[in-house]
């Protein structure tokens, strides 16, 4: 033990002082940099400036040499018609890296967009980790900020820095209730003063919504749709007929099962609303479950205070009406939801200094 202490010192001694040099170099022209790595988008804030345009979570890449071709919007729009030897790539996986070199290629095209090149030298990187995620998902985060030269990284849990994104005061309430669905997962958390006292999350989430979209248009009309005409429907039309049962109906273009030819369908607001029933019921009752664990005095003051919905999904036409039927309690929907968690990583750049850094943590 001691002998490892030993050996391991002077590394350690030189790291301090190559991490003060860094600081004091920094000083003069880096920024702090608040990260929110989601499935579907990547968001990012930067001290003193504010919101940078979020981007896709998707990368093209050159199947053959491993190259990337495209990233963000421009990759997502290759989706559905990308020449052979190309491949789209999510490197993010409900809230998890799953392929860290793209998501570091990702992180590091965003930060070094044309509009901020040369702004930052070794960044200081806070970013929102999914709470519960494995030693190894924590890793890759990190990894993925190593790679694109940060001095330091903190890892923030996400259901805190939604706190501060909405900017609830903690110190006035018993406990807050806050739903992020995203598009790789819906998070369920409560959160009090003290930290986040439960939470759950569910894979039912906008990805699985697309799907079962794309699923029933083939079921209902024989045609072959893509995520993004899928995404559209799901935008236009959402579970509002389970709300009001007004017709609604959207026009969307696919490849017909049967002539296997370009072809454009009226699809209906009940038909999409059908299809993605069971996947908000599904999330309602990971709702339920998560208030029957929490205590009950918190539960009290949430039950006065509402449910905060956050994350892209929650602008879903019917989603909070639904919610607030089934769990009867008030729901607030948040201005510009899908923002809240890299906000609130924005506000906590304030402390930086305060925090240790993850890396060390993980040793
Ligand atoms: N107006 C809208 N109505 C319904 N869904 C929407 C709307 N706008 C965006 N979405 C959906 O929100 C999802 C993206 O939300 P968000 O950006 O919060 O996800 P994420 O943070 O990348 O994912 P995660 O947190 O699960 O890792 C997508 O599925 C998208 O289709
Ligand atoms: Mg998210």
């Amino acid at each position: 033990m001691s002998m490892k202490t030993d050996n391991t010192m002077p590394v350690n001694k030189k790291t301090t002082i190559q991490r003060s040099f860094l600081d004091w170099i920094g000083s003069f022209g880096s920024e702090d940099i608040g990260v929110d790595l989601g499935t579907s988008n990547i968001v990012v804030y930067v001290k003193n400036k504010g919101l940078v345009f979020p981007e896709a979570s998707i990368v093209a890449v050159k199947e053959s040499t491993g190259e990337v071709m495209a990233y963000g919007l421009k990759a997502a729009e290759m989706e559905g018609r990308t020449p052979a030897g190309i491949k789209i790539v999510y490197p993010v996986h409900a809230g998890a890296i799953v392929d860290y070199h793209s998501a570091a290629y990702l992180l590091n095209s965003i930060i070094n967009q044309s509009y901020l090149k040369g702004m930052f030298f070794h960044p200081r990187l806070l970013m929102c980790a999914p709470i519960g995620i494995s030693h190894v998902q924590k890793r890759a985060l990190l990894e993925a900020a190593v790679a694109i030269g940060a001095r330091k990284t903190v890892l923030i849990e996400q259901p805190l820095a939604a706190v501060m994104g909405l900017g609830v005061k903690t110190k006035d309430r018993e406990g807050t209730f806050i739903i992020d669905a995203g598009g790789g997962a819906t998070k369920m958390s409560i959160v009090s003063r003290h930290g986040v006292v439960s939470s759950d999350y569910s894979l039912q989430s906008g990805g699985f919504m697309d799907e079962a979209i794309i699923n029933m248009v083939m079921e209902k009309y024989h045609v072959h749709i893509g995520r993004n005409a899928a995404e559209m429907l799901k935008i236009a039309l959402g579970a509002m007929w389970d709300v009001d049962h007004n017709a609604q109906v959207c026009e969307v273009c696919g490849i017909s099962a049967v002539s296997g030819l370009p072809t454009k369908i009226v699809v209906t607001g009940e038909n999409v609303a059908r299809a993605l029933n069971p996947i908000l019921y599904q999330i309602f009752s990971k709702v339920i479950a998560v208030m029957q664990t929490t205590p009950p005095a918190i539960l009290e003051d949430i039950r006065r205070t509402g449910v905060m919905l956050i994350g892209g999904v929650a602008q879903l036409k019917g989603f909070s009406e639904l919610l607030g039927q089934v769990i009867d309690m008030p729901i607030h929907v948040a201005d510009h939801p899908a923002y809240v968690n890299a906000v609130g990583a924005g506000s906590a750049l304030e402390y930086m200094d305060y925090f240790r850094d993850s890396l060390q943590d993980l040793h």
